[in-house]
């Protein structure tokens, strides 16, 4: 055991299940679980911890180490992207990252693919007319979408969330093509009938092109002005990964001046800020980070990267370290 009784730090609120993981090898200490921490909050709070139990809203780097202390031994973040934190500036301080992988999977592939039905199917600009009271009747030319049957959804990073939205497009007769840093496994590629292609192929050639690549240096405004350029005018950009992997002002002129038809986001570029001119827009469904945001699959997460936060503190293998 490394402490009878750790210091262990949540840094939002998390459901009870994992707050009591976490109670049952620690003091565990939740500041302020309503709003997100200033860098200068979160610093103050995490002095002499031994675990942080993080969110994507907190900046972990070098400066957080140092403001923790000589004691910190995890930093188990409840999520899968971790782009927020500087992992090498951790690790090779002998801290361990661990994230969440594999159970938010699912409900972000659902989400995503309901933000492609949302935009293709005008959901949001139907309800908006409903709610404006706005007179309206049925006729055969009234408020056409675009069908998905027989297009092609082109996946831009088929990890796990990319292939669960490549199945889902498959049961509506989507052909998927896929683009990424490695072609995927030969059985993967067969059991989603999935062509892997260059970047500038999938944009030129995809109906729609969904965004499913964690957010790094090189991805960051992966989808500028150019790559809008390349994409078809009747085509549609979905992005559930994270937001400055889009250049949004660069979307909104897209979006604006028919570069390409539509776009579904749930995550932006300066969150929780959205571009003023995509709330102008008609053409593109939003929705505020709510990828994994189901009972089941937060609860999922947290009681994983409690559990991560556990091992680390007990001397054992967490379930899901990030390899840095
Ligand atoms: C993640 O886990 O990275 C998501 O963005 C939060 O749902």
């Amino acid at each position: 055991m490394a402490d009878a009784s750790p210091r262990i730090v949540v840094t939002r609120e998390i459901p009870q299940a994992a707050l009591d993981l976490l109670r049952e090898i620690g003091d565990v200490w939740w500041p302020q679980p309503d709003k997100a921490l200033s860098p200068g909050e979160l610093h103050q709070v995490i002095a002499g911890a031994d675990a942080v139990v993080s969110t994507l809203q907190d900046r972990v780097d070098a400066a957080f180490a140092d403001a923790a202390g000589p004691r910190l031994k995890v930093v188990s973040t409840v999520a899968v992207g971790y782009d927020n934190i500087d992992v090498p500036a951790l690790t090779s301080r002998g801290i361990v990252v661990t994230n969440t992988p594999g159970v938010l999977t699912d409900a972000t592939a659902d989400l995503a693919f309901g933000l492609l039905l949302a935009v293709t199917r005008r959901l949001g600009e139907g309800e908006r007319l409903l709610r404006s009271r706005t007179p309206w009747s049925f006729h055969l030319g009234f408020m056409l979408g675009s069908g998905l049957q027989g297009k092609t959804l082109g996946i831009v990073g088929l990890g796990q969330i990319g292939r669960a939205m490549a199945r889902r497009a498959l049961a509506f007769g989507m052909d998927i093509r896929y683009s990424g840093r490695r072609r995927a496994d030969e059985a993967i590629e067969r059991e989603l009938g999935a062509t892997y292609l260059s970047f500038e192929e999938l944009l030129s050639s995809s109906d729609v092109v969904s965004l499913h690549c964690p957010l790094t240096p090189l991805t960051h405004h992966l989808i500028d002005a150019d790559a809008l350029a390349r994409m078809k005018p009747s085509a549609y950009l979905i992005n559930t990964t994270r937001g400055p992997v889009v250049d949004e002002s660069a979307l909104a002129k897209a979006l604006a001046d028919g570069t390409i038809a539509g776009a579904g986001l749930d995550v932006f570029e300066n969150e929780p800020e959205v571009h003023p001119d995509l709330l102008e827009l008609d053409n593109v469904a939003l929705a505020p980070h709510l990828g994994s945001a189901t009972v089941e699959t937060r609860t999922a997460m947290a009681t994983l990267a409690a559990r991560n936060a556990v091992a680390v503190l007990t001397g054992t293998q967490p379930p899901t370290p990030v390899r840095g």
